[in-house]
């Protein structure tokens, strides 16, 4: 019996429905949701996500803004670039695309952008928020979508084994702490590049979320039969059986057979990160209302 699908896009179109009945009343209040992205240097993965965005800004009527900067950028630029942002009320999101080159400090930048237009939820104030279990607020758009896709789709965490593989500031850290807080309640494991016999610590998750960004890394004998699994990565590789390149996640597709519940690659998590990014963004230019 073959998994079932944890499907994203389809949760990612039903939100952004209700998000652009959210925008149309916002414009006729005269508030314009607005999301300025920064792209500093050419990646071309980046390149693809930042369009990802922009496409979806577009299918809900918020006004997207995209400032491309070479890779000689200096931090010192972008930070004042953010600094003109942060005081202008036209603008309600700010992201900074990661990665960054590697002149720019990515913590530098994401406290220069004010709190309340972090849509990316990286402020260490917003972070903060995260640990003392206030989740009202703009929270790691990543994370957040697992944790929707997890709950629409009725997987019960209490009490269970969920191993998070991969501690990056964007996915592993936060999602961790949303997995183990009051009401979710699961028993968080994260594991990363020094965790030992990591084939054995995955057999024993009844959970398994994956984001360390290598095609195919997590085997279909590491998977418990009947376990859910959460696959972040997406990778382009050349099929050497077909000559032709594919996407695949961090996890082997082979899963599926094993699995009770899995996220496809591409339709799982990614578009669930976009569909936060577009809430936090109308929530952001929402609570404008109020100053
Ligand atoms: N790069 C990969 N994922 C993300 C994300 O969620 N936010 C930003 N700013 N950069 C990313």
């Amino acid at each position: 019996m073959g998994a079932l699908l944890l499907d994203g896009k389809k949760l990612s179109l039903d939100i952004e429905k209700n998000l652009k009945i959210r925008v149309s009343k916002l414009k006729e209040g005269g508030i314009f949701p607005h999301l300025a992205v920064i792209l500093v240097g050419e990646d071309p993965a980046s390149e693809v996500y930042v369009k990802n965005k922009e496409k979806a800004c577009d299918r809900t009527g918020i006004k997207s803004t995209k400032i491309l900067l070479p890779s000689s950028t200096t931090e010192n630029e972008i930070l004042e670039l953010i600094d003109l942002m942060n005081n202008d009320d036209m603008i309600h999101g700010i992201l900074v695309q990661s990665p960054t080159p590697r002149t720019i400090n990515e913590i530098l930048i994401t406290e220069k952008i004010s709190p309340s237009k972090d849509v990316d939820g990286f402020h260490p104030q917003n972070l903060g928020k995260l640990v003392q279990g206030e989740l009202g607020g703009l929270m790691p758009c990543t994370p957040a979508g697992i944790m929707k896709l997890l709950k629409q789709s009725r997987i019960d965490l209490a009490g269970k084994k969920v191993t998070v593989i991969g501690r990056s500031r964007i996915v592993g850290m936060p999602l961790a702490i949303l997995l183990a807080q009051r009401g979710i309640d699961a028993t968080v494991t994260i594991a990363h590049s020094k965790s030992k016999d990591l084939a054995e610590i995955c057999r024993e998750s009844d959970v398994l979320i994956v984001a360390i960004g290598r095609p195919e890394a997590v085997k279909l004998d590491w998977i418990k039969p009947g376990s859910v699994i959460v696959d972040v990565g997406i990778s382009r590789i050349n099929d050497s059986l077909t000559g032709k390149s594919r996407l695949v996640g961090d996890v082997s597709s082979k899963a599926m057979e094993v699995a009770s519940y899995m996220t496809p690659v591409p339709g799982g998590v990614g578009p669930m990160t976009i569909a936060m990014l577009l809430t936090n963004t109308v929530d952001a230019a929402a609570k404008t209302k109020f100053n």
